[in-house]
């Protein structure tokens, strides 16, 4: 996620800047800029060199120093989601005066009905960037006669969506407005100066005084002081923070490692995945995707190469697009892909996912694909990774930087991406009807709270995980989506907890592994309502009887379920294609629960990459 730094009232800004955007750099960035207020304009730096840009805008300041004399300054790194990451898209961005500079983090819904307004009104948009719009829409309100606060207040009323940002105007040398909806913003004060940022980390060390702002409040920043208002101007107290943390603990959001953080962040991460796919028609719409609907129009068979939890995610997908689209859907080891003579068309679509974009298997596997003739669509949560760019076409992600080694956020992310992609393809080949995918589509508006409900029953898991510290062998078992969400259970927990554990599809056990079923067995299973729900829990009941400790993830209320269980992690229910990305959450809290009894660091397994960059 893009990071964001202010402040007012140091007379030698630049170097605590960029000092901030350094301790910004963990939370992942592919470009960065900062803009002082001096000389009456605006003075600007930016740089697109991955995570290189802070030193490159270290050495260009060096270079070419700014003026001497100051008011206030921004700084902001950049994590890209609309437009490329190039110099020109990276913040901070200037109205068409040049002398309103603004950061932003989040993502503005209806950026593009703002943009056509505001270049029919003749302004110069001179980025790809949903940002870009905000600086033009204050100028607008300035033009009229508003102060910056004023101004920023009125340009938000018109915004959609998620955003914290800052803004500086050459008019009001030392002020900064700042303003949030959705993602963090903190401010912070010391004798003459306030100071603002996206994360505490970056604010460590230089403020007292550190505040929270609230969705929807608009702060005013001048030296050594701070005034908050409601976007309608009202004037409010923002609540104080007291932390006790230190850096480490700060980069973690006070979280003890970056699963937990990264788990926690599931809601917002499949929020913003589901943001802005819808035209003003209602029609799904994905804009990023380069692919037209002519090329979908002409698809007659799916393919999906992913590795490791992308995998399970593309199998999800399979039960989806099929249901959905009636196209036959194909899903295979990247690794396997290309060593198997596939058989592909032009007509076919090739889906590579990846939460990295870089992962050589699958990044092998879309090139076999392209020379195959397939169309090859890439699904990434990094922004211009690779992949994407090997690609004929890109649908991402919009889950921030993941960096524990365990994908939590990107899995959920990816399978949301999926489906959106799967109802796009029944939109096009017309296999529902409107109503049927915008009742889809509203029931996916819906997850980040199911999520968010599942997130707050860690406790119930961490009890049964708490009982189950002795066990070496584990069965995930599932059928339906349930059998990639027992895959994705069993992955994380051998890659967590060095446990063994076999994801298998509960039908297939009586065919040979139902032999290795005895008394001290853990069988996890998937029992969320689907239509193999009955058999699922026959299949249960056969390796009950035979001795093994069963816990099964259960819709709530569900006795049927809980008869048949010794533990039951329960989940609020939703629709079955839709319940792997509410039903995985506690698999991911019970892998993470017995690592940490079994004093792993889940952060940093055993001999895993994050990124796994050879065959
Ligand atoms: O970056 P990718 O999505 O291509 O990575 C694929 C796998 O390496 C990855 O999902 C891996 O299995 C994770 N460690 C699972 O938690």
């Amino acid at each position: 996620m893009c990071g964001i730094f202010g402040v007012t009232g140091e007379p030698d800004a630049l170097p605590l800047i960029l000092g901030a955007l350094h301790q910004l750099e963990y939370r992942g960035y592919d470009s960065a800029g900062v803009a002082l207020v001096a000389d009456g304009g605006i003075w600007r730096v930016r740089a697109a060199d991955g995570t290189r840009s802070v030193a490159d805008l270290s050495q260009l300041t060096t270079d070419h120093p700014p003026p001497v004399g100051h008011g206030a300054g921004i700084g902001h790194t950049r994590w890209a989601t609309h437009g490329h990451p190039t110099a020109e898209n990276a913040h901070p961005h200037l109205d068409c005066t040049g002398r309103l500079a603004l950061v932003h983090n989040g993502i503005i819904e209806n950026h593009g009905a703002l943009r056509a307004d505001l270049v029919a009104g003749g302004h110069i948009m001179s980025s790809a960037t949903d940002t870009e719009v905000m600086a033009h829409l204050i100028e607008r309100h300035m033009a009229a006669g508003l102060s910056l606060a004023e101004a920023t207040r009125a340009a938000l009323g018109l915004v959609r969506g998620a955003f914290s940002i800052a803004v500086v105007h050459a008019d009001e040398p030392d002020t900064i407005v700042a303003a949030r909806r959705s993602t963090p913003l903190v401010l912070g004060l010391r004798q003459g100066v306030a100071l603002l940022a996206s994360d505490i980390p970056a604010l460590l060390g230089h403020a007292r005084q550190l505040y929270a702002l609230a969705d929807d409040e608009v702060a005013v920043l001048t030296p050594g002081a701070i005034s908050v208002t409601t976007l309608a101007g009202t004037p409010v107290r923002p609540e104080e923070l007291h932390i006790a943390w230190d850096l480490e603990a700060a980069r973690k959001d006070g979280y003890e490692d970056f699963m937990s953080k990264e788990m926690h962040e599931q809601p917002g991460a499949v929020a913003a995945t589901l943001l802005d796919r819808r035209g003003p028609d209602g029609r799904l719409r994905l804009d990023e995707m380069r692919l037209s609907p002519a090329d979908l129009r002409q698809v007659d068979k799916v393919c999906i190469v992913a590795c490791g939890s992308s995998y399970h995610a593309a199998l999800v997908a399979k039960y989806a697009i099929e249901h959905w689209v009636k196209l036959p859907t194909e899903v295979d080891i990247a690794s396997e892909f290309r060593y198997r003579d596939p058989v592909m068309t032009e007509r076919t679509l090739c889906v590579g996912v990846s939460q990295s974009g870089e992962t050589l298997d699958t990044s092998k596997a879309i090139e076999e694909a392209s020379r195959l003739g397939a169309k090859v669509l890439v699904v990434s949560n990094v922004v211009d990774s690779s992949m994407a760019r090997q690609a004929d076409g890109v649908l991402y992600t919009r889950a921030g930087p993941e960096v524990g080694v365990a994908s939590t956020k990107c899995h959920l992310a990816q399978i949301v991406a999926l489906e959106i992609l799967g109802l796009t393809l029944a939109q096009i080949h017309g296999t529902l009807t409107p109503e049927q995918i915008a009742s889809a589509l509203n029931e996916m508006d819906r997850l980040p709270e199911l999520i968010e409900q599942a997130l707050r029953r860690s406790s119930a898991v961490d009890d049964v995980a708490g009982k189950l510290i002795e066990a070496r062998d584990f069965f995930f078992l599932g059928r339906h989506v349930g059998y990639p969400m027992a895959l994705e259970g069993a992955l994380k927990l051998k890659e967590l907890a060095y446990l063994r554990a076999e994801g298998y599809a509960a039908g297939e056990l009586k065919h040979g592994p139902i032999a290795l079923i005895e008394p001290g067995t853990v069988v996890v299973g998937i029992a969320t309502r689907n239509r193999l729900w009955e058999k699922l829990l026959s299949n249960i009941a056969e390796v009950h009887s035979r001795g093994a400790t069963v816990v099964l993830v259960a819709d709530d209320g569900d006795r049927e379920a809980a008869a048949v269980a010794d533990h039951v992690l329960w989940v609020p229910p939703c629709s079955p294609l839709l319940s792997p990305v509410v039903g995985v959450v506690p698999l991911q809290q019970l892998a993470y629960r017995l690592a940490r009894l079994h004093g792993h660091d889940v952060d940093r397994p055993r001999n895993l990459a994050k990124t796994v960059t050879v065959e």
